[in-house]
């Protein structure tokens, strides 16, 4: 925030640099040259100028460049970086075969100069996109460019703008922070691709590499997590790594949007949006961002094989290494087996979850590649192959990288949704087992006999539970069993749990929720479970554990994923619940190749179902549970598709029932949060109300509503939809899979209740039990949807620092007036 006001008020110092200019149309020809008498060349459309100027207000230092046409005018590309014309003596001039040539009028000394094309009729337009253009006269600008400015950025890339190498002709495109804000000349920064190995991008101060944004992954740069969240209706990304290019490119959606990413003086990306309203330009996004990542600093903090994070930014070694270095983590991590060999079929692979992926520049790519175990095939027949992963994390693309090097730079996201699993190469020959996995042969002698001993106690365990079981059926949650009758829940050993999910094996994993992961098992009956291993952050006794998962056993719904039984043991709290083969909602409706399989009835039906589901956990069971986190993946389908609701009650079960306790800690998903839950942490029964609303508009349309927000521009499904509704056209985005001509209305009236739903005060907001009235009923719906509520991402970045979330409000409140049909 506080650079978006440095930036204006720089904004205000150039403008006020600038003269009054004249309009010279959007055309440089030999015969027209222009002078720096206040003279421009204006594109087209009036979005860009192009003309002399200085950036600091009563400098005498010249510079001829570009800058948007806007009341805060913004440099975006300047021609004589590093050599002002002193004076107002310049003027830009072309000659006769197409060279452009920056002269002093007095000295005619050059001060810049394009390279000569050799053309016949030449002109130099400034195009609406920012490109000025050299072409034969009258050709066409994007097919016959002699030469560009696009091929030549200075500090910023522009929509369309490419950023990497053309590889046939080696033109290497990269952009150059300015020297200081009043001084363009070349600063310490340098931004670009990489193109050793596989392409990464990366900042340079000097010749030394300062940050690595990492390869792509299909869907942005491993190294700057935002971008995956980043937004499917307005700013698009891409890549393109090919025999004939690497670069990187962005463009946005609607032409009336200004967005732009610049290198700033300190090295740091920075992209912007400009807010009309506001007049001011906004940003985004950062990258490094060392508030989200404190390890994504500078490269290599953690030497060779070592990794950094999550959260503080300390160094370990991967499984399987050791430190080099007991004193300097510069020297990284060797083996820990130094005489194993590789054994090319025999080798496993230990998961890193939720990483940057390590330095590519000695890594190899197989971009066709259709699945992860033909990469890690790739992988166990290479012997120098250390490391493995997936090489594009869009739709259900895989493609494959293997690093056959040391790791370089590996760090970890914090957040579960950030980063990508790697597969590390173990070389010892053993099946992957977390709990007993150890380093040194003498840890390994004690470790046996530790096993040896708890094997005999598992058995004698076993023997004694056998006899047991036999006088009665099933083992009670409560440990003194007399007291236990009228309790129906289970309760697992660890040894049963471990058994059906072989040692909580990775290749069981169902996925990862906020409170730990969930495997799928099998109990030695036959019977399928899910089994969710609580993470250990609850503060919650082993008593107030016990009493909270029997008060939610008994919550029994047909559109609740039921509880069978629960795990207390030896420091682990595992719930254990009946397995849903058909998965969560999510892939049904976000996955190209499986939502068309939803048909409207299909999705009518789930609907129903989960508002069925909620209204029970709000209101007719014997306790009243706000979920907290409802949301797509949160919905499971059985068999027959019938939705059920799991994770309810596990806000419970972490907090307890004083919901002022709560401060600190954000159960939700960003996207999902209603406004007064992620800014003030006030929950109530209309918080899930909002998120029903979210999920319902996502059922619907077949579109995430993706974790960044943004006020000022239309860059979640809320605001995208909100805007459409306004102008009657909101049927345009409802997913393909419905069809319109059936079931139209019923579809409408859906999103009208879903905007109901999100309305920004929770007043307004009806409850479960209305929303279900209105789904049940044809009658025309008199009550119209107000505003939906906004959640401005930045804001829950430091949710205790209450400066930066007025600002960001004062700014939603800019965007609440801003105008229709942008
Ligand atoms: C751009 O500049 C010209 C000339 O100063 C002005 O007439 C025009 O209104 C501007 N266009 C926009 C879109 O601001
Ligand atoms: C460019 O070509 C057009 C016709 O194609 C002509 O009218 C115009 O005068 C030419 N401009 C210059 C600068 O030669
Ligand atoms: C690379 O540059 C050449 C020459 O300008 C051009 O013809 C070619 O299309 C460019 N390749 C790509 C992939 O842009
Ligand atoms: C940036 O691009 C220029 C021009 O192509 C090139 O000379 C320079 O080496 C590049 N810098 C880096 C760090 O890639
Ligand atoms: C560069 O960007 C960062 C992050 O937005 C900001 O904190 C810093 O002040 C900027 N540096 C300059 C010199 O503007
Ligand atoms: C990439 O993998 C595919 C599928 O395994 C294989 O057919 C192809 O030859 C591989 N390409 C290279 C360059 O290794
Ligand atoms: C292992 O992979 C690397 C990188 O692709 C390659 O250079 C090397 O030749 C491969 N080694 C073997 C034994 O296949
Ligand atoms: C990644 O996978 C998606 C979906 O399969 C595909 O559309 C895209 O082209 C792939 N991207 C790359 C870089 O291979
Ligand atoms: C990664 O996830 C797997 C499966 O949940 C788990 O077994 C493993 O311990 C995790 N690895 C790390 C380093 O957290």
């Amino acid at each position: 925030m506080k650079s978006a006001i440095i930036a204006c008020f720089l904004c205000f110092l150039l403008s006020t640099a600038f003269t009054s200019p004249s309009n010279a149309g959007d055309t440089l020809t030999p015969r027209q040259p222009i002078s720096d008498d206040g003279s421009t060349l204006t594109s087209d459309g009036g979005r860009f100028q192009l003309g002399f100027f200085s950036p600091v207000a009563g400098s005498p230092d010249r510079y001829i460049g570009v800058w948007y046409n806007i009341s805060a005018r913004t440099v975006v590309w300047v021609a004589n970086r590093g050599r002002p014309i002193t004076g107002r003596s310049g003027r830009l001039s072309m000659s006769e075969n197409g060279r452009l040539l920056l002269t002093d009028g007095r000295s005619s000394t050059i001060y810049w100069s394009s390279s000569s094309p050799a053309l016949v009729e030449p002109e130099a337009r400034l195009l609406e996109s920012g490109n000025f253009v050299v072409m034969e006269n009258g050709s066409d600008p994007s097919s016959s460019a002699a030469w560009q400015s696009f091929d030549h950025p200075t500090d910023t890339l522009l929509p369309g703008m490419k950023l990497g190498w053309n590889l046939s002709t080696g033109l290497n495109r990269n952009i150059t922070s300015w020297a200081t804000s009043g001084d363009p000349s070349p600063g310490d920064y340098v931004a670009g691709i990489d193109v050793a190995g596989v392409p990464q991008l990366l900042v340079w101060s000097g010749t030394q590499q300062f940050w690595r944004g990492g390869p792509w992954n299909g869907i942005g740069f491993s190294g700057i997590p935002v971008m995956r969240q980043g937004n499917a209706l307005t700013l698009h990304y891409e890549f393109a790594s090919n025999s004939d290019e690497a670069v990187y490119w962005f463009y946005l959606e609607s032409s009336t949007l200004l967005s732009r990413l610049v290198l700033n003086e300190s090295g740091l990306l920075e992209r912007f949006f400009w807010s009309d309203p506001g007049n001011l330009w906004v940003p985004l996004g950062v990258a490094p961002d060392t508030s989200r990542n404190p390890c994504d600093k500078r490269v290599s903090s953690c030497g060779a094989n070592g990794v950094c994070g999550p959260r503080a930014p300390t160094c370990t070694c991967l499984q399987g290494f050791r430190p080099k270095n007991r004193r300097s983590w510069d020297d990284g991590c060797e083996r820990d087996l130094p005489t194993a060999g590789c054994r090319s079929r025999t080798d496993t692979f230990v998961t890193v979850n939720n990483t940057k992926l390590p330095d590519t520049s000695k890594a190899t790519a197989n971009r066709s590649m259709a699945s992860l175990d033909m990469c890690r095939d790739w992988c166990l027949r290479n012997c120098s192959c250390t490391a493995y992963a997936a090489s594009n994390l869009s739709g259900n693309g895989n493609g494959c990288l293997i690093w056959t090097s040391d790791l370089y730079d590996l760090t970890l996201y914090d957040n579960e949704e950030a980063g990508q699993d790697l597969y590390v190469r173990q070389i010892e020959s053993r099946p992957l087992n977390e709990g007993l996995s150890t380093n040194s042969l003498l840890r390994r002698a004690s470790a046996f006999i530790i096993v040896s001993v708890i094997l005999a106690a598992f058995l004698l365990s076993l023997l004694s539970c056998w006899i047991w079981r036999r006088k009665k059926r099933s083992l009670y949650c409560d440990e003194e069993e007399t007291e236990g009758k009228d309790l129906d829940l289970p309760l697992f050993e660890l040894n049963t749990i471990a058994e059906a999910t072989d040692n909580f094996w990775m290749n069981n994993k169902l996925g990862q929720g906020g409170f730990g992961p969930v495997y799928k098992g099998r109990l030695v009956e036959g019977q399928e479970i899910a089994v969710k291993r609580l993470s250990k952050t609850s503060s919650q006794g082993v008593d107030e554990f016990k009493n909270e998962v029997m008060l939610i056993a008994k919550l029994q719904h047909r559109n609740l994923v039921r509880l069978l039984g629960c795990c207390i043991q030896g420091g682990e709290r595992i719930l254990v619940y009946e397995y849903m083969p058909n998965g969560s909602l999510d892939p049904f409706l976000f996955d190209d190749t499986k939502s068309v399989l939803l048909d409207w009835t299909m999705r009518r039906n789930i609907i129903l179902g989960i508002a069925r589901g909620l209204l029970y956990l709000h209101q007719d069971s014997r306790l009243r549970i706000i979920h907290r986190d409802l949301k797509a993946s949160n919905v499971l389908l059985d068999k027959e598709m019938t939705p059920k609701i799991s994770d309810f009650g596990m806000a419970r079960i972490f907090s307890g029932e004083d919901t002022e306790r709560n401060t600190r800690r954000v159960v939700g998903t960003y996207g999902y949060m209603s406004p007064e839950y992620a800014m003030d942490r006030i929950f109530s029964i209309k918080s899930d109300v909002f998120s029903f609303g979210v999920l319902l508009l996502e059922i619907i349309t077949g579109r995430k509503n993706r974790g960044v927000y943004h006020s000022t521009v239309h860059l979640n499904l809320l605001s995208h939809i909100w805007s459409l509704w306004k102008e009657g056209k909101v049927m345009e985005l409802v997913t393909q899979s419905i069809d319109h001509s059936l079931s139209g209305t019923e579809v409408l009236r859906c999103i009208k209740i879903a905007l109901l739903c999100v309305q920004e005060r929770p007043g307004d907001r009806p409850t479960m039990h209305s929303i279900l009235k209105m789904l049940d009923n044809d009658n025309a719906l008199e009550i119209e949807p107000s505003q939906p509520g906004f959640v401005d991402f930045r804001g829950h970045l430091d949710p205790t620092n209450s400066s930066i979330r007025e600002q960001d409000l004062s700014l939603n409140y800019v965007s609440m007036t801003m105008p229709e049909g942008r």
